[in-house]
């Protein structure tokens, strides 16, 4: 049996796949200010204009530039393992799969997007790129990306991720990055926010106000803002773990997958797993496709399906999205890079449409199958990914209890070998789960009142 699946160099998927083409039912366009949508050359200061083509960008198939290929063969195509060790230790009849990102040079999927996008950034002359980064997986994906095509990277870090992991900010620099805690007093953003709450432990949404502030004000033209997660161009890019794993799950017979799990913080990996899935549910495969968000931020689960800024200053255009208000600030859990109040316009529709079902799941669970990953597979995974290893466990347990031998498929969206001072704090009893209240989701909400609000179109197929 087959517990290890390699594809070849030359197997590696040549183009990406772009849901937007297949859609069941459209999707809303984002609104400037004005409650209009807005037209690609409006975000010309903050992207570069050839991926907000990608952004806007109808065609199902986008080649992959060879230069691209060529940086991502350092680690491409990623392992797809059987947790054969995990199934044994569960007893479960289910097969469970998952995608090893954690190879990676920076320990994350998030260099799949890196490369491309820094890749991008430099053919339009683009000198400087800005960007925030939670748990400090995509400012450290960004620096290594920027550093091999010689580009400068400024990075603002929320705060308490900053303080929790003092040795990503040691790889952004080793990899020439130039890391700060956010809010920082380097943008207007940043001071406002630090004269209200001085002790802030920041937010997703105030560090992407820092970058794009910092981004739109260089005078040179030669700076833009690169975004690690949620928009259409960074999913795109995920798509090759889904295609890649496809290939994989074809070459050992597996014909065909029941579940498949990634975990959400504003959607990238679990979209670059299971959209090329999802294309096969919408034509007719019954798949059960579960993102996996924790209960303290729980944008899907709990959030409306709304029109909102995917940031705290407001810079960014209105996004069709589940949100739990643009200044929420969600509590200091360690999964850092899943505390985010929005969702990918693209993974928010496909939940609108019932293609995929979000589910919520408690911090100190993850943390015992993360526990429990590490004792049987081997890999120490990141706090986001153990959302993911979760739901994985839920489902084999699930599929036990049923007798029915599932195929079961998740993410593993990254090493945790940074993150160990979380481990640390379960192990020493320190952490507890945390179930935001609902006048404390009202008080965020507030925030989106008065915004265009989305009409909500779907098939009813699913
Ligand atoms: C390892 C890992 N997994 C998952 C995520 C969540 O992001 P996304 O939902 O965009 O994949 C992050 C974000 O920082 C991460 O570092």
């Amino acid at each position: 049996m087959a517990i290890k699946v390699l594809l070849n160099e030359d197997e590696i998927p040549r183009q990406w796949y772009n849901i937007a083409a297949d859609l069941p039912s459209p999707m809303l366009p984002p609104l400037g200010p004005d409650g209009k949508p807005i037209s690609p050359d409006m975000l010309a200061p903050v992207f570069p204009m050839n991926l907000i083509e990608q952004e806007v960008s109808q065609e199902r198939w986008i080649d992959i530039p060879e230069e691209i290929l060529e940086i991502l063969y350092r680690w491409r195509p990623s392992p797809l393992h059987r947790a054969k060790f995990l199934e044994e230790a569960l007893g479960t009849p289910a097969k469970i799969y998952y995608k090893n990102e954690s190879v990676s040079p920076a320990g994350s999927h998030k260099t799949n997007t890196s490369v491309a996008q820094a890749w991008y950034n430099k053919q339009f002359g683009i000198e400087k790129i800005t960007t925030e980064t939670g748990a400090g997986q995509w400012g450290s994906a960004l620096s290594f990306a920027c550093a091999l095509l010689g580009l400068e990277c400024k990075i603002f870090m929320v705060r308490i991720s900053f303080d929790q992991k003092p040795f990503r900010k040691v790889m952004m620099q080793v990899w020439d990055g130039n890391c700060v805690a956010s809010p920082s007093r380097e943008t207007n953003a940043g001071r406002e926010i630090l004269e209200k709450f001085p002790d802030t432990p920041g937010s997703l949404g105030i560090a992407i106000s820092e970058a794009i502030e910092q981004a739109v004000t260089d005078e040179s033209g030669k700076t833009r803002y690169s975004l690690g997660s949620v928009l259409n161009h960074v999913l795109l890019h995920q798509t090759i773990i889904g295609l890649e794993a496809k290939k994989q799950l074809d070459k050992i017979g597996e014909k065909k997958v029941d579940v498949v799990i990634g975990c959400a913080g504003g959607g990238s990996n679990f979209a670059g797993l299971s959209f090329p899935f999802v294309l096969d549910k919408i034509n007719g495969a019954e798949i059960d496709v579960i993102p996996v968000e924790p209960y303290s931020c729980p944008t899907m689960t709990k959030g409306p399906f709304a029109y909102d800024h995917g940031d705290v200053a407001k810079m960014t255009p209105l996004l069709p999205m589940f949100s739990l208000g643009h200044d929420f600030i969600p509590p200091p859990i360690h999964a850092g890079g899943l505390r985010y109040h929005g969702m990918a316009p693209l993974v928010s529709q496909l939940a609108v449409e019932g293609l995929i079902t979000p589910r919520a799941i408690h911090q100190l669970e993850c943390y015992e199958a993360a526990v429990m990953f590490a004792r049987t597979e081997g890999i120490i995974c990141a706090p986001e990914t153990s959302h993911a290893i979760a739901a994985a466990i839920q489902e084999a347990k699930k599929a036990k209890e049923e007798g029915e031998e599932k195929v079961i498929l998740f993410n593993l969206s990254g090493h945790g070998l940074m993150d160990l001072q979380g481990y640390s704090s379960f192990f020493d009893g320190k952490l507890k789960d945390y179930e935001l209240p609902q006048e404390e989701i009202d008080r965020a909400l507030k925030a989106i009142e008065g915004l265009p609000v989305p009409e909500i179109s779907k098939t009813g197929k699913w």
